[in-house]
């Protein structure tokens, strides 16, 4: 098989890399650092395959690649490269679904406790030197298990943030989602209901669906306006799901008591958003998949689908597969 050229976005393990240099030639360029991105521009004119993360590909940097044969997003989202135009030049588009299932469950989850108990701010105020007597009542949190949780998007990491909160928590599930998704140990544990009725119920509701032109901005005024006084809010999704101005108007005017976002609009979280100080949001820099084990697995199954659709075969998984 002949030797292609490959460009690789994003750190991978030295190990992975070595995997694809033993095949192809390659050039390690992040455009996401000012002085990699000439660089990172110019091996497009090459390159046959792509393999990273977290950098939006939009057509215009694309059309610097007439050679493209596949793209493998170090990811399940799939939000930062332009579909129709990929399908239209027979580009594959890779992804990593399954393997940070269970991981970014795990972080939603993490998310409600730390907004229903306050984790982040008690811990903080022992940090600080403040706990200088038994909290009263103004630190008290809320409890989490056996309250009403609504899922928006039940996919698999949707199914998976409901097992923890059914079976574990004692929660009653309601999801929304185009499909009823029927997961037998789930079974007469959560209940498919239309969106406005998700938001009406749910004492806590997280997003954990993609992000496209049919969910941008999802979250608005009149559906932060539907929720129970009181309520809690988790995305651990993309922030382009949530109207901001919106979030942070129901946090002040009510309804919402408070949130826990693991994604904005504009990642990092530029220092100027009061959405990294206001004091109900627990705000966490996109850690949905950020532990050793899954970011190594993701980075595994990325290479394992470019070198596939490289050496004329199909990958593993794919949002666009091989032509
Ligand atoms: C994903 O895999 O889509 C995570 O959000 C990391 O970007």
């Amino acid at each position: 098989m002949s030797r292609k050229n490959v460009v690789v976005f994003r750190t991978l393990p030295p190990d992975l890399l070595a995997r694809i240099t033993e095949r192809h030639d390659v050039v390690v360029a992040d455009p996401r650092r000012a002085e990699e991105r000439e660089r990172f521009l110019a091996a497009l004119s090459q390159a046959q395959g792509l393999i990273g993360s977290s950098f939006a590909l939009d057509a215009q940097t694309l059309e610097r690649a007439p050679a493209l044969e596949v793209i493998s997003s170090i990811s399940v989202g799939v939000d930062n490269y332009d579909l129709p135009y990929l399908e239209r030049r027979g580009i594959a588009l890779c992804n990593t679904p399954g393997v940070l299932t269970e991981t970014t469950a795990d972080t939603l989850f993490a998310l409600i406790l730390c907004a229903s108990r306050r984790l982040v701010e008690l811990s903080n105020h022992v940090r600080e030197g403040r706990w200088t007597r038994n909290i009263g009542e103004d630190l008290f949190g809320w409890d989490v298990h056996g309250k009403t949780l609504g899922i928006l998007g039940f996919g698999r990491i949707g199914q998976a943030l409901a097992r923890r909160a059914a079976l574990g928590f004692g929660m009653p599930v309601l999801y929304h989602d185009p499909f009823e998704v029927r997961v037998p140990e789930l079974s007469g544990l959560v209940t498919r209901l239309p969106m406005d009725e998700v938001l009406r119920r749910a004492d806590i509701v997280a997003l954990t669906l993609p992000l496209s032109e049919a969910t941008r901005g999802l979250m608005g005024a009149r559906e932060f306006g539907l929720m129970k006084p009181g309520a809690i809010f988790v995305n651990g999704a993309r922030g382009g799901l949530v109207q901001e101005d919106a979030l942070l108007h129901a946090l002040d005017q009510g309804p919402l008591r408070a949130a826990a976002l693991d994604v904005f609009a504009t990642e990092p979280l530029p220092l100027e958003s009061p959405l990294r100080t206001h004091p109900r949001v627990t705000p966490l820099p996109h850690i949905g998949s950020a532990t050793h084990e899954t970011r190594r697995a993701m980075a595994e199954l990325a290479t394992e689908n470019l070198l596939a659709v490289l050496d004329g075969e199909q990958p593993h998984c794919a949002v666009l597969p091989r032509r």
